[in-house]
C-alpha cells in the first residue's frame, strides 16, 4: 500500500514538472556550463541528450550526474552520444540516430573551446579548431535540428556566445570572431524560424568558473572579479538558469542575454 502510494506520488510529481515530455539536446553537456544546464533541465523534467567527444566522460555524466536526479523510479532515460561538433558528418549522423528516438524540443549549444593567442602568433591549427568547433559546430547543429522543429512548429534554440564576442579581448581575436558570428547567425535564424513558433536566442556569459577558465592565474581572476558589480566569478549554474529562462520564454527571440555579474557594464 505504502509503496504504491510512493509510486503514484512520484509519478504525480514528475508529471507536474514544467519540462516533462520534452527532449533537450546539449552539445558540450559533459562539462561546465553544459553539464549544469543538463542537470537543471533534468530536474525540471526534460529528457537530456548530451554530446561530447569523450565516451568515458559521457558514461560518467549519464550514470553519476543525471541518473540519480529522479532515482531508479524514473521512466526518463537520459542519453549520450559521442560526437565531434567540428565535424558536419558526425553531427548529421548523430541527429539522424537521435531522431529515431525522439524529436528535439530544446537545443542548448554549449560545446566550445578557447585557444588564446595574440593573432600574429596564433597557430593556424588552433585558429581552424576554434572556428570549426565554436562557429561551424553551431551552424551545423542548428541546421540539423531546425528541420524537425519546423515540422513540429515548436522548439527553442539557445546558442552560447560570450561577452568577448560583444566587447573583444586581447589574445582572443579568433575566439571573439567565432562568438560574435554566433550572435549574427542566431539573430538571422530567429527571423527565419519565428513564423514556425521557434525561438532562437543567445547567452553571452562573462567569466564562469569551469575547466575552460581554470588555467587563468589567480591574480587575473581577482582583477576580473574586481570589475564585476556582483564581486564574484560566475558559476555554471548561473548560466544554466538563464538557459532555462530562455527555453520557457515564449515571446523572446533573437536576443542576447548577458550573464556576467555586471562585468561588461
Ligand atoms: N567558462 C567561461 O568563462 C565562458 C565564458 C563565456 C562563454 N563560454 C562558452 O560557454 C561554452 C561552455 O564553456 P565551459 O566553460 O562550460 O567549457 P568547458 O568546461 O571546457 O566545457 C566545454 C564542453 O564542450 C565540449 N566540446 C568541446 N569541443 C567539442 C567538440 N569538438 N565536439 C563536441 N564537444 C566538444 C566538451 O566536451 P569534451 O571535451 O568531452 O568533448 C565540454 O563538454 C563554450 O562555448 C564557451 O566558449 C564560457
Amino acid at each position: 500500500m505504502l509503496s504504491s502510494f510512493r509510486r503514484a506520488y512520484s509519478i504525480a510529481v514528475h508529471e507536474a514538472l514544467p519540462l516533462s515530455n520534452t527532449l533537450t539536446l546539449i552539445p558540450g553537456g559533459t562539462r561546465g556550463i553544459g553539464l549544469a544546464t543538463a542537470k537543471l533541465f533534468a530536474r525540471h523534467g526534460s529528457r537530456i541528450v548530451v554530446l561530447g567527444r569523450d565516451q568515458e566522460r559521457i558514461k560518467h555524466v549519464l550514470e553519476k550526474e543525471l541518473a540519480p536526479i529522479h532515482g531508479s523510479n524514473s521512466s526518463v532515460e537520459h542519453l549520450g552520444f559521442q560526437c565531434d561538433v567540428s565535424n558536419q558528418e558526425d553531427i548529421e549522423r548523430t541527429i539522424k540516430d537521435l531522431n529515431q528516438v525522439a524529436p528535439v524540443d530544446y537545443l542548448v549549444n554549449s560545446a566550445g573551446i578557447a585557444r588564446d593567442s595574440l593573432l600574429i602568433a596564433h597557430a593556424s591549427q588552433d585558429i581552424e579548431n576554434v572556428i570549426s568547433t565554436n562557429l561551424m559546430g553551431t551552424i551545423w547543429l542548428n541546421k540539423a535540428v531546425a528541420k524537425g522543429m519546423m515540422r513540429r512548429k515548436r522548439g527553442a534554440i539557445i546558442n552560447i556566445s560570450s561577452v568577448v564576442g560583444l566587447q573583444g579581448n586581447i589574445g582572443q581575436s579568433v575566439y571573439s570572431a567565432s562568438k560574435s558570428a554566433i550572435i549574427g547567425f542566431s539573430k538571422s535564424l530567429s527571423k527565419e524560424l519565428g513564423s514556425r513558433n521557434i525561438t532562437v536566442n543567445v547567452i553571452a556569459p562573462g567569466y564562469i568558473d569551469t575547466d575552460m577558465t581554470s588555467s587563468i592565474p589567480e591574480d587575473r581572476k581577482k582583477a576580473i572579479v574586481a570589475r564585476t558589480s556582483l564581486g564574484r566569478l560566475g558559476q555554471a549554474d548561473d548560466v544554466a538558469e538563464a538557459a532555462l529562462f530562455l527555453a520557457q520564454a515564449k515571446f523572446i527571440t533573437g536576443q542576447v542575454l548577458v550573464v556576467d555579474g555586471g562585468l561588461s557594464l
